[in-house]
Formats: C-alpha cells, sequence, structure tokens
C-alpha cells in the first residue's frame, strides 16, 4: 500500500488526494496553516486519508508531492524529504510568482530549482498540465469535474490520455509512470529535469490541457516546443 504524503491542499493537492484514495493509496495531507484546518477535507476522503504537520508528512510518505509554487528561501521539510521521490506539481507563473531570472532566460528550468532545494530527494515535475478544477464553461454534467477525474481511463482503453514526467532519477520516473497509470494516464518521459521547460505554460502542448493529449500528440508536441530566452 503506498503512503502519498501531499504538502498543500488546494485544488491540486486535494484533487489529487480524491483521485489517489480512490486508486487505494493512503496520503497524509499538510497544509501550511496546520492539520486542524484541515478535519473538514479528511473526513470527506474517508477513512485512507489523514491530516499531519508538513513534517510529519513528508517523514511518513513513501512518495512525496509538493503542489504548491516554488519560491526561493521556502522553508521544505528538507531532512524528512531526504532519498524520496519527491512529486513537483507546480508550473512557473510569474504573474503569481514574481520572475525568476533563470527560468525567464533558460539558464534553468523551475524544477531543477526545486531539485536544487531537495539535494538529496529525487524531484519530478509530473501532473502539471492536467486540470485539477472542472471545464468552464460546464457543456455536459461530466465537465465539473477536475481534469484529472474526468479524464482518467483504465489501461488500454481506446484514446487513453498521457502526462509527462520529467526528472534526473530514472527510478523517480518509474514510480510516477506508475502512479499515473493506477490513476488512469499513460506516461510521457520528458527527462532529464532540464528539459523540463518543453512542457512549461505557453508551450505547444499547453494549448490542450484542457480535453488531454494521446501519446504520440503529446511526443509531438514537446519536440515542438521552442525554448524560452532561446
Ligand atoms: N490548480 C490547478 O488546476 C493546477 C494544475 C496544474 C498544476 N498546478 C500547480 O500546482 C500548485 C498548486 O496549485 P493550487 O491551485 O492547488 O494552489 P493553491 O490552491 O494556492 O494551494 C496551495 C496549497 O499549498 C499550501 N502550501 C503553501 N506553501 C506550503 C508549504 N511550504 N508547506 C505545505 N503546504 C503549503 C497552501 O496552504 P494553506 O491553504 O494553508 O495556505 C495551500 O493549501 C501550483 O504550483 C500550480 O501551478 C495547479
Amino acid at each position: 500500500m503506498t503512503t502519498l504524503g501531499i504538502l498543500g491542499t488546494g485544488q491540486a493537492g486535494s484533487t489529487l488526494a480524491r483521485a489517489a484514495v480512490t486508486a487505494g493509496c493512503d496520503v497524509v495531507l499538510a497544509n501550511s496553516r496546520g492539520p486542524e484546518t484541515l478535519r473538514d477535507l479528511v473526513s470527506d476522503l474517508g477513512p485512507r486519508a489523514r491530516a499531519a504537520g508538513a513534517e510529519e508528512a513528508a517523514a511518513l510518505a513513501d512518495v512525496a508531492v509538493l503542489a504548491f509554487p516554488y519560491a526561493p528561501g521556502a522553508r521544505l521539510p528538507v531532512e524528512q524529504l531526504a532519498g524520496k521521490v519527491v512529486v513537483d506539481t507546480n508550473n512557473y507563473m510569474a504573474w503569481r510568482d514574481g520572475v525568476i531570472a533563470e527560468v525567464e532566460s533558460g539558464r534553468a528550468t523551475v524544477h531543477e530549482l526545486r531539485q536544487g532545494q531537495l539535494p538529496a530527494s529525487a524531484v519530478v515535475k509530473a501532473f502539471t498540465h492536467v486540470q485539477f478544477h472542472g471545464r468552464h464553461p460546464v457543456r455536459v454534467p461530466s465537465d465539473a469535474l477536475p481534469g484529472l477525474l474526468r479524464l482518467a481511463r483504465p489501461a488500454g482503453a481506446p484514446h487513453r490520455k498521457a502526462l509527462v514526467v520529467s526528472s534526473d532519477s530514472p527510478e523517480a520516473v518509474e514510480v510516477v509512470t506508475r502512479l499515473y497509470d493506477d490513476l488512469g494516464f499513460d506516461a510521457v518521459d520528458n527527462s532529464p529535469l532540464s528539459e523540463s521547460w518543453r512542457s512549461a505554460p505557453g508551450t505547444p502542448m499547453w494549448h490542450h490541457h484542457v480535453d488531454g493529449r494521446g501519446r504520440q500528440e503529446l511526443e509531438r508536441d514537446l519536440r515542438r516546443a521552442t525554448r524560452p530566452g532561446g
């Protein structure tokens, strides 16, 4: 039984937790305000979910998830995450996060910067281009479901969608590939982290993130991307 330690319980963290418990994982959830603020969410998710502080959630995780934006100098449970696969759902958005010169110039990807914050962990960029909220406008009732749940299909189903995974650790790519499969998606490996700009907001694949892409279309979109600052 895999335990996901999910740090961040906004749209991304709470929706991923819902998908994970449905797929049979246990989840330990943490936000920045403390476990007492997560009572309703945990009760809604049922017996596979519990709340904790960020350090405890990181310590209990088989696989950890950071579901909040990158910030230089952020306080992270570095020790508790050491030796673990750490999934980073973050997208760099200058309007939200402020301008990060290394990313804007193409000298580094935001996920390489996250890896720098967690030198003893295996950081993986994943889940960054699937919507954790409903489709707008709602055309049919299923559009109200978050993209992660609405687009999921069993393995081998026709028109199954694919999600991108990038890491400097092949083992971490394998872990996320299995997690994607359990949650209803194929994986496209776009490693290492220095190549992960190919799936950043504004790139060709990004224009299809509402309804998703199959594996081959996604691979083609990644090849067509042009580097920021290049
Ligand atoms: N929303 C989407 O559809 C979507 C899709 C793909 C990727 N993403 C990416 O996923 C990330 C999260 O997005 P979101 O929409 O879920 O954001 P959000 O609604 O703003 O939620 C952020 C969460 O992170 C928590 N948090 C912040 N710093 C933390 C820390 N150091 N330790 C533990 N928890 C911390 C916040 O806690 P408090 O509630 O206590 O403040 C909040 O629960 C973003 O980087 C975004 O770019 C989002």
